[in-house]
This record gives C-alpha cells, structure tokens and sequence, in this order.
C-alpha cells in the first residue's frame, strides 16, 4: 500500500512529542510520503527541518490567514525564500479565513498576504495550498484574478458539489479530509461521491480533524487509513484503485 498525507502538520506540539510514534504508526498502515505545512515563519522552518531529517517528509511554506497580521513583507519573504531548499513543494497553507476573522479591514489584509503568495508561487514555480474558511467567494474572486499557474489544492474542500467545476477550472485539486467520515456530515459525502476521481487527493490535517471514529482525539497520518475506507465506500470502489489514483494524483499535485 502507498499512501501520501498531502497535508499534516507533524511540525505542530502535540505530534512533535512523540514523533517517532506518530511514524511508525503511519508507516504500519502504508502511509510512504507525509507533506508537512507550515502556517508561519517558525513552522515553515520545522517542517523544512523535518524535510532535511527524513526522506519521505516533504515542507511546503507560508503563511495561514491567521497568522499574517503581525507580518511585514520582511518576515514574509524571508519565511517564502526557503524555497530554494529541494524538498520545498509548495507554498501554503494560505486563503482567508472568515471564521475567525470578522473585521473587514483585517479580511482586507489577508486578501492582500493571499495574493502575495500566490504571486510568489507563481514567480518561483510551485503551487499552493489554499486554507478556506466560509470564504469561498472571495477566495475564488482572488484566484481567478491570480491564477495558480502551477496547480494546487483546495486543501480540506468543505464547499458543495457545485462549487466544484469553478475549482477545476482554474486547474486545483481537491483534499478531503476527516469530515467526509462524521456520521453527521451530508455535503462531505456528497462531494466525495461526485468528484472526478483525477480531481482528488486525501489528506488528516493533523493534528486536527480526527476522522470518525477517533473525534475529539489527537489526529495523526495513521488515520489517513479511515478516511480512504470511507471515500471507497461511498463510491463503492475497489480500496486497491483508489489507492493507486490517490498516490498517481499526489504526485502530479506536489512533483514528487
Ligand atoms: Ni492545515
């Protein structure tokens, strides 16, 4: 079995205690590849550190919308040039965020570091990983205007099925992650039962968003395992051809 994490975050505390762990427990279950985000300066310097300590961990870098506001153009682009190191895939995770972030001016700012490093991307030749968070209007109005030229992925796509065609217009990919196994959850489940399945790649967004039935528990890659099971049911496929798509999608998506 191959399987790729295309998005956790070892790099975050609460895996980081215990990472040979968290490893070997992925390794167990077939996960061969992790891709770890960063979310500011700090983070994108230890998932690039993590990158240099294990061949099969990768780093993509950047900022998350939650963290730009502190930021100047200094930190920015001294944080993105880390991209010259080999195993940098990625810019990300970057969007907007309107959970958390009400005030229009301080929406106004992360429209602005958004659009900065989807320009960098497409400058230095890699694509992004976009975080969007009941923003999908506006995240849509940016990309389209700054197109991604070299791909990326709606990382943990909570939108419905319709949105989907006005992502792979502008030649994203989709994540899906453990929402799609709540018991609760209709739109997740639809999407997975529509998407084209050379549209889709998985991924835990751990140390968050533990798949069913883990909720409420630490998230880790191991559990990647859960969410594929759930993605082959619904679509009442065989686990072996999902895999195999999965893996070919996840590399085209990152040039591994
Ligand atoms: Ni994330």
């Amino acid at each position: 079995m191959k399987i790729i994490d295309t998005h956790c975050h070892l790099n975050d505390d609460n895996l980081l205690k215990d990472l040979d762990g968290v490893i070997s427990r992925a390794q167990k279950v077939g996960v061969e590849k992790m891709i770890v985000i960063g979310w500011d300066k700090a983070s994108s310097e230890l998932a690039i550190k993590l990158a240099d300590q294990y061949d099969f961990i990768y780093a993509v870098i950047g900022f998350h919308p939650e963290n730009i506001f502190d930021i100047d153009d200094d930190i920015l682009y001294d944080t993105l040039n880390l991209y010259k190191h080999p195993k940098v895939v990625g810019i990300g995770e970057i969007g907007l965020d309107y959970h958390w972030t009400k005030e229009p001016e301080k929406r106004e700012l992360q429209k602005l570091y958004f659009v900065k490093q989807i320009e960098f991307a497409n400058k230095v030749g890699l694509p992004i990983s976009i975080h969007s968070r009941e923003a999908f209007n506006d995240t849509l109005e940016i990309l389209k205007e700054h197109r991604p030229l070299h791909g990326g992925v709606m990382h943990c796509y909570s939108g419905s099925v319709e949105g989907l065609n006005e992502i792979f217009n502008l030649g994203l990919y989709i994540g899906l992650d453990g929402p799609v196994t709540f018991t609760n959850s209709k739109t997740p489940k639809e999407v997975a039962a529509e998407v084209p399945l050379d549209k889709l790649v998985v991924e835990t967004d751990c140390p968050y968003l533990s798949p069913h039935p883990l909720r409420g528990t630490v998230n880790e890659p191991a559990n990647i395992s859960l969410i594929i099971d759930e993605i082959a049911r619904i679509r009442d496929m065989s686990k072996k051809h999902l895999l195999d798509v999965l893996y070919q999608n996840s590399c085209k998506l990152f040039n591994l």
